[in-house]
């Protein structure tokens, strides 16, 4: 994921950008104009650290998700789903950075094709099986393979665009690709927040009860967990969007004056 701006430190009109740090137009912008990469880094380092370490065993005893018998490649495709999801969440929490983004551009460049070669292409491919053979429900089957299906899309969509140099579409992209990247985090979060409001966990220990149960949970944490954080996308996109034409139309108005 390759996000540039056509020069740093200037938004689409030119005109000096006053989100940048009071060192010049060049320097990347202070860190208290992005308090979210902090909180972002911790959220995603608490995640994998809860999540990944059990399926690091290669034992499918360990596995949260029981492998299915009946398809032997079940639990080596989560696994392969799991590492390669974990590729594509830490390379993404590093594109969305804009120190590393304006100090590293190499680095930058390196951990966008490790992001869509080596993280969102497979884990999104192996999520697509994993799906299909899940054993959360209904619900929750079709909407991961709605973002696996979408997942894929916008990374490639952002990769097309970079190629033929159409960086404002680009950034677009995969902005929305970043969103759906964390709606793994988001869905968690709000599986969490329903154990402990609308959806406790069963006093019982009936098997089918628990299932159904565990099935509503997944389907009813699966579909806002990417559709919330799309829709965030699209209104950061917007404001951002008329933010920077504000700031041109404002910058023309001065160069007018001045004329
Ligand atoms: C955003 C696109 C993603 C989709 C569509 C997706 C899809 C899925 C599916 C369908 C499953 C099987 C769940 C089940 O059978 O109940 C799964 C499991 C899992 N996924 Fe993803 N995934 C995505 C991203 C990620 C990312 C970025 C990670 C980061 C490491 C990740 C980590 C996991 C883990 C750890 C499991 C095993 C379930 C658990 O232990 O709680 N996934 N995923």
């Amino acid at each position: 994921m390759t996000i540039t701006t056509t020069r740093p430190g200037r938004s689409p009109g030119g005109e000096a950008d006053p989100r940048h740090g009071a060192d010049g137009p060049d320097a990347p912008p202070r860190w208290w104009r992005r308090p979210w990469v902090g909180p972002l880094a911790l959220v995603v380092a608490v995640f994998l650290a809860m999540g990944i370490p059990r399926y690091l065993t290669f034992d499918p005893a360990d596995s949260k998700i029981p492998p299915d018998p009946q398809y032997p490649w079940h639990y080596p495709v989560l696994v392969v789903h799991v590492l390669t999801g974990t590729v594509a969440i830490v390379t993404c929490c590093l594109q969305v950075w804009p120190a590393l983004r304006q100090r590293h551009p190499g680095v930058h460049r390196l951990s966008g094709r490790l992001y869509v070669a080596a993280g969102v292409l497979p884990s999104g491919l192996s999520g697509l099986a994993v799906a299909y053979v899940s054993p959360s429900g209904l619900s929750m089957q079709l909407s991961t393979a709605t973002t696996s299906v979408l997942w894929i899309g916008t990374a490639l969509v952002g990769l097309r665009m970079v190629r033929q140099g159409r960086i404002a579409e680009h950034r677009r992209w995969m902005v929305r690709s970043f969103a759906l990247t964390m709606s793994i985090v988001v869905s968690r979060v709000l599986g969490v927040v329903y154990d402990h409001t609308i959806l406790p966990p069963p006093a019982t220990q009936d098997v089918a009860e628990l299932i159904a149960w565990g099935q509503e949970r997944a389907g009813l944490a699966a579909w806002p967990g990417w559709i919330l954080p799309l829709l965030v996308a699209e209104w950061w996109l917007v404001e951002r969007g008329a933010g920077a034409r504000h700031r041109a139309r404002q910058a023309r108005r001065k160069a007018a004056v001045r004329t």
